[in-house]
């Protein structure tokens, strides 16, 4: 089976964190949200995956060098300076699809432990045109919300105003398609799937619908992003307790190799640090996410923040909940930053 990776999107709700890097390659408890797309779909009995991408994603995913985990990788690059939406790199990628089978289409910004091959299954019992990976949540507002009746799915509203929204089940961001979906698109067109062409099926009869179990989280915005670390931090085996060390680490937290910590540091809980991280002693770092080669000066307190890479965290500087810090950024000694202040990359951060 075939599957399409939606990730040529240019995730502005992201940035800065998204100036340097595709929504795609954040890294997930110190792994790319790819590489664990990667894992599940070749777990799943998926042989090739195709990266629906524009030309810079696929410079970075390149660069990446993500373990391919025995899938096949190919890329549809959209037109330069023309983004094909949701819906028209379905139709881009129709060749190297094929009609012969139905294959899998998804968001590359989300974690998601959903079991497609139940998700095939139920496609291809219910004979629908397309299957919807469905999730329950609080608050549905921003996403597509269906209305389900066995599997079938009788209305879908994407991103219903407050109070509209049929259901609290939500739109996942996976599905399997027929290739008969590719005569809803039209070529070379930006098309929304959500919009323009699951409205379509809707009114045939042809949706359908699978609630999924597992863990399921957007990345769109900073909080969402530190929020799915932490969900899947918490589905990680706890830290090893490091005894006799001059530093406390606070489970659950995630260290990855090469990570530095002077003495009377407290790290954790929450705490996720990348690769080459150099942490001096007396800090403090809670519930926030540190990408590697970033440098933290003695007495710094980070809490509730996320810091890109290869910055650095200058001496009793305070970052506070909601921050934002991009890639190399330099925060001076004592700052501090007010909660959800957003620092662009390779900035000077100097009062
Ligand atoms: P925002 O700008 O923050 O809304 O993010 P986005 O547009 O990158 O993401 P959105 O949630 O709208 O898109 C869902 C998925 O589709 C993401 O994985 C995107 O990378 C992908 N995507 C969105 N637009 C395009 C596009 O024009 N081309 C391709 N190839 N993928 C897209």
């Amino acid at each position: 089976m075939k599957a399409l990776i939606l990730a040529g999107g240019f995730a502005t709700r992201l940035r800065p964190l998204s100036c340097t890097r595709p929504k795609t390659l954040f890294p997930i408890v110190n792994k790319p949200l790819l590489q664990w797309i990667f894992e599940r779909l070749s777990k799943d009995g998926v042989d090739e995956a195709i990266l629906a991408v524009n030309a810079l994603t696929k410079f970075y995913i390149k660069q990446t060098k993500i373990p391919k985990q025995g899938l096949k990788i190919k890329f549809s690059v959209d037109p330069p300076k023309k983004p094909l939406g949701t819906g028209g790199p379905i139709k881009k990628a129709e060749k190297l699809l094929g009609r012969s089978e139905p294959f899998i289409v998804l968001n590359g910004d989300i974690y998601a432990e959903i079991d497609y091959k139940k998700l095939l299954e139920t496609h291809k019992k219910t004979k629908a045109l397309a299957t919807i990976a469905l999730c329950k949540v609080e608050d549905p507002c921003s996403f597509g919300v269906v209305e389900l009746e066995e599997n079938k799915i009788r209305r879908f509203v994407e991103k219903p105003a407050r109070g509209q929204a049929p259901s609290d089940l939500i739109n996942a961001g996976a599905y399997v398609l027929d290739p008969e979906v590719f005569d809803y698109i039209p070529k070379g067109k930006h098309i929304s799937i959500e919009r323009d062409v699951f409205p379509k099926i809707v009114e045939q009869g042809r949706l359908s619908g699978l609630i999924i179990e597992g863990l399921w989280k957007d990345i769109g915005k900073p909080q969402e992003y530190l929020e799915a670390n932490k969900a899947v931090l918490d589905t990680i085996k706890n830290t090893k307790k490091d005894e006799k060390t001059c530093f406390k680490v606070n489970s659950p937290s995630a260290l990855d190799k090469d990570v530095s910590i002077g003495e009377k540091s407290v790290i954790g809980p929450y705490a996720i640090v990348g690769r080459n991280v150099k942490i001096g002693k007396c800090v403090s770092i809670s519930n926030s996410i540190i990408l590697s080669d970033t440098e933290i000066c003695d007495y710094a307190t980070i809490k509730g923040a996320i810091i890109g890479e290869g910055a650095h965290i200058g001496e009793s500087a305070k970052i506070n909940n909601g921050c934002v810090v991009g890639d190399k950024v330099k925060i001076k000694d004592k700052v501090q930053l007010n909660e959800k202040t957003k620092v662009c990359p390779a900035k000077e951060i100097n009062f």
